[in-house]
């Protein structure tokens, strides 16, 4: 009998069985202590919502819009680096779950499908992240690619330029294709179903980068290649430049600061995406969810304020709408669909989510989630305010 799926930490168990070591530590990790990366979770978990009764509960929606594109539910899958090694042909199968369930895919960069292969398996436009690297040739061939694969959104990540520390991938020495140590093949040989996928697809690279960059060192390690690859000086003027060169609906993503906002609107973004990387980036950063209350004060009425870090139910969805949020994101509750199922695991942990959002919605008073707002929750005093700059921002 097939696994009843009922919540994405189901997902999250058979995903931590079918997935080598390596990739599962990957998506499991935050940077250093991983403070940022618990905090993102359980910081939801101290907001309460407001039950409300006798409300006509009937002709529901969940269906909004991020950045002006329809969605069915504001929950579009979030940009994850090695999508493809979690389960074969990963970003593909992904894009369809989510084109088939109406909300935004983003590709990364670092993905292992290109942004070609993926236009060529899917029908609908899909967005596309930008790492920003010291080859200005090869950055605005991405954005050339990217325009020419159809992509209606180019989302900037800001807050990578260095790779924050994940001492697990350090020691399991990730790699794309995962590289044959004596570690490394005890464990694999474990994971049957998925090598199988793997033997089937040739698709085991960085597809973006291989074949595709000039003077590449070791293209299959994530480390490696942003150590030399990534800009250190992306400033706000070659973020001007990225948008002049795109043209198009630009999304800044890893903000977590309400003067970076204000920075992110004076250049011109349709949306930011509050957001510290999932925990991965600065360690000892507050989690997304308690930032995005000041970020949203300083400039929600004039950009589309979203957020990621933390997602795994349609209550945190909720709560980060009630917040503010005009879209959310879901990056490590895909990846667990993903790799515990393929597309279906993904379709899975879409509707868990849709399904935790309407009923919580409904529960709450409220029948549309364009009326959701700080009215719908109970947030513990200092939530938002017990923490200030230790000196006025410079
Ligand atoms: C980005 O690619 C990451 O590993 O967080």
């Amino acid at each position: 009998m097939p696994p009843v799926i009922t919540t994405v930490d189901d997902l999250h168990a058979l995903y931590r069985r079918r997935v080598p070591r390596m990739f599962y530590d990957y998506c499991q990790s935050g940077s250093w202590t991983e403070q940022t990366f618990r905090e993102n979770e359980t910081d939801f978990d101290l907001i309460r919502l407001r039950q409300r009764v006798a409300v006509d509960m009937e002709g529901r929606s969940v269906a909004g819009t991020m950045i002006g594109r329809e969605v069915t539910m504001p929950v579009a899958l979030a940009p994850v680096g090695l999508t493809g090694m979690q389960y074969a042909d990963g970003e593909i199968l992904a894009a369809r779950a989510a084109e088939a369930f109406g909300v935004p895919f983003t590709l990364s960069t670092m993905s292992i499908c290109s942004i070609e292969d993926v236009a060529e398996h899917t029908t609908k436009p899909f967005w596309f992240q930008l790492y920003v690297m010291k080859d200005e040739d090869f950055v605005d061939r991405l954005i050339e690619r990217a325009r020419a694969a159809g992509c209606d959104a180019l989302v900037l990540t800001l807050d990578l330029q260095i790779l924050g520390q994940r001492h697990k991938d350090l020691k399991n020495g990730l790699s794309a294709p995962p590289k044959l140590t004596p570690a490394s093949i005890a464990n694999l040989a474990t994971k049957v179903r998925w090598g199988m996928g793997m033997a089937r697809t040739k698709r085991r690279f960085f597809g973006n980068i291989v074949g595709h960059a000039k003077g590449v060192g070791d293209a299959s390690s994530l480390s490696s290649w942003t150590a030399e690859q990534f800009d250190p000086r992306l400033d706000w003027d070659k973020i001007r430049r990225i948008k002049d060169k795109w043209g198009g609906k630009l999304i800044l993503k890893g903000i977590l600061d309400a003067e970076d906002a204000r920075m992110a609107l004076q250049v011109g973004a349709d949306a930011i995406v509050v957001s510290n990387h999932g925990g991965r980036q600065l360690d000892g950063a507050l989690s997304s969810i308690r930032m995005l209350p000041e970020i949203v004060d300083a400039v929600g009425d004039r950009v589309e304020v979203h957020m990621d870090g933390g997602i795994r139910s349609g209550q945190d969805v909720l709560k980060a709408l009630a917040l503010g949020a005009k879209g959310t994101y879901i990056g490590r509750a895909f990846v667990y669909g993903l790799g515990a199922m393929g597309q279906q695991g993904v379709t899975h942990a879409l509707e868990v989510i849709r399904k935790e959002l309407d009923t919580t919605m409904a529960l709450c008073g409220e029948k549309d989630i364009h009326d959701l707002g700080p009215h719908n929750l109970l947030v513990p005093r200092g939530f938002r305010g017990d923490w200030e700059p230790a000196a006025p921002p410079r």
